[in-house]
């Protein structure tokens, strides 16, 4: 079953969060099941010099106004490629894939996105360049949904599509005069097309017009139904429930392992968890804390915004400490939020570590390292760190929403006989409810036997994602059946 998974990031190279783990992974998780995919993404400089020996298979006709584009491909794996969209004037530029080095976003995103999703639509549509045929196109988040619009209102699909939200925060608004130069006619500017409140909606475009719409989490995909999520497209996604589904996200086993993790100082398993301790010690050290096996280590890696709740946080850091923990924190983000923590950690620097930006190994030292791991989102479509901190034998504590309902298993006197325990949650997003939430944990993990079990609940938990790649094949050959 040939299929095009169209993303905006592709892991380790071009990621900002979790969308370039999930596009890093799951396609090589569905070539293993035997599906033949390639990838498309956008050649940013980091993907043009991953891969320097690739080949070019096609040239894109100019769209837009813009100069010509142009597709090379190189293999990943087994039954696996990537698709590079090679248009330097869009994609080959320093900065973030979003927006630039000031935190804006750039001014052509329209443009740039509309040229990749039109390259997705002509891929699995009768013009495509290259005599591969896709059965499926699949999309994620809205800078690729807007391809099933262009397979509805100016190409002939060849493929069925499916989009997959993996944040409907993020919906891709753009003035409603981006129409024509992206070459939609004006009647797909209509309620059930790509307007949304007078504006272009590249995500909704994508809801409206694919075959199926899946996220990353069952919660989500209830909670998205709701206003308080839906983020004004819950009335849609009511609408189409039928061809919407939940898919929990996997983690890629081959990075995130503690038995095999090449980026630790020491690796360590359920059997023998003695090298947890030593990350433990190198964390104090990275962090510039005093080797303490008394105070426990909060451990935070995360994009630091609303969504992911790190004012909560922040406003519980002084109860905390006067408790006795110490927090270690890495992220970037809003930069309101990002002051705040300096601020907090030039306060308590024996105290609170705070690293401002991305830091792959930094990342699975304090996934390691640290005892206790926090994320309190206010909302969470699937969450990948709060799987990590499973495997690493760092419990989690966890606002109940999305993914982390999904994933995460509230420690209480049933769930401990019952062996399912693998971590802490709280319903309210409040400071309260996470302070007294961590003191829990923290009380727990004074007890070492009740601690280790919990541990290791969580560690024998299998977040592969063979498991997730068997979904996403059973749907698509439900479509290519009907
Ligand atoms: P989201 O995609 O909403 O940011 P996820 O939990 O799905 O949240 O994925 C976040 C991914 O990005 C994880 O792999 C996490 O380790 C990584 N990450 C986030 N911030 C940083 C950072 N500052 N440095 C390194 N990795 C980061
Ligand atoms: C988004 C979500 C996150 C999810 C990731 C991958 O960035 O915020 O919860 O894990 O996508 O699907």
């Amino acid at each position: 079953l040939p299929v095009l998974f169209a993303s905006s990031e592709l892991g380790p190279w071009m990621k900002t969060g979790g969308l370039g783990d999930v596009t890093a992974a799951l396609p090589r998780a569905l070539a293993l099941l035997g599906m033949e995919v390639r990838v498309l993404v956008p050649g940013y400089p980091e993907l043009l010099d991953a891969f320097p020996r690739r080949r070019t298979v096609a040239v894109i006709a100019p769209f837009a106004g813009l100069p010509g584009a142009s597709l090379s491909t190189a293999r990943l794996a087994p039954r696996l490629s990537v698709l590079i969209l090679e248009c330097p004037t869009c994609f080959d530029r320093p900065g973030g894939p979003y927006v630039d080095a000031r935190g804006e976003d750039w001014a052509d995103n329209a443009l740039r996105f509309g040229l990749l999703s039109r390259t997705a639509a002509v891929l699995a549509s009768v013009e495509s360049p290259l005599a591969w045929r896709p059965r499926v196109l699949h999309c994620n988040d809205w800078q690729t949904a807007l391809a099933p619009a262009y397979l509805r209102y100016v190409l002939q699909p060849t493929a069925a599509s499916v989009v997959t939200i993996h944040n409907l925060a993020f919906q891709g608004l753009f003035a409603a005069e981006s129409l024509q130069p992206l070459g939609l006619p004006a009647h797909a500017f209509t309620f059930d097309g790509v307007e949304f409140y007078g504006q272009l909606s590249f995500l909704k475009a994508g809801l409206q017009c694919c075959d199926r719409i899946t996220t990353v989490s069952p919660t989500y995909a209830e909670e998205i139904r709701g206003p308080e999520l839906g983020c004004g497209l819950d009335g849609l996604l009511r609408f189409r429930a039928r061809q919407l589904e939940g898919i929990l996200n996997g983690i890629d086993t081959r990075t995130w392992n503690p038995a095999r993790d090449l980026l630790l100082p020491a690796r360590y398993s359920l059997r023998r968890l003695a090298g947890k301790q030593e990350c433990r010690k190198a964390l104090e050290h990275a962090c510039g804390f005093d080797p303490d096996p008394a105070s426990p280590i909060l451990g935070m890696v995360s994009r630091l915004t609303r969504q992911k709740g790190v004012d909560l946080t922040l406003a519980t850091v002084d109860a905390l400490i006067a408790r006795g923990v110490r927090i270690a924190v890495l992220g970037s983000g809003e930069q309101a939020l990002e002051q705040a923590w300096r601020a907090a950690a030039d306060l308590h620097p024996d105290r609170v570590s705070v690293r401002i930006g991305f830091d792959e190994g930094l990342a699975h030292l304090i996934e390691a390292g640290a005892d206790v791991f926090l994320m309190p989102s206010r909302f969470e479509p699937c969450g990948l760190n709060q799987m990590y901190s499973l495997a690493y034998g760092t419990l989690p504590v966890v606002r109940s929403t999305g993914g982390l309902a999904d994933t995460v298993v509230d420690c209480t006197p049933q769930t401990l006989a019952d062996g399912t325990a693998n971590g802490f949650c709280f319903v309210e997003p409040t400071p309260q409810d996470l302070y007294e939430t961590v003191l829990r944990a923290v009380e727990c993990w004074r007890d070492r036997a009740t601690w280790c079990q919990i541990q290791r609940n969580g560690m024998a938990q299998d977040f592969s994602w063979s498991r997730a790649a068997g979904r996403y094949k059973a749907l698509y050959q439900e479509l290519v059946a009907t």
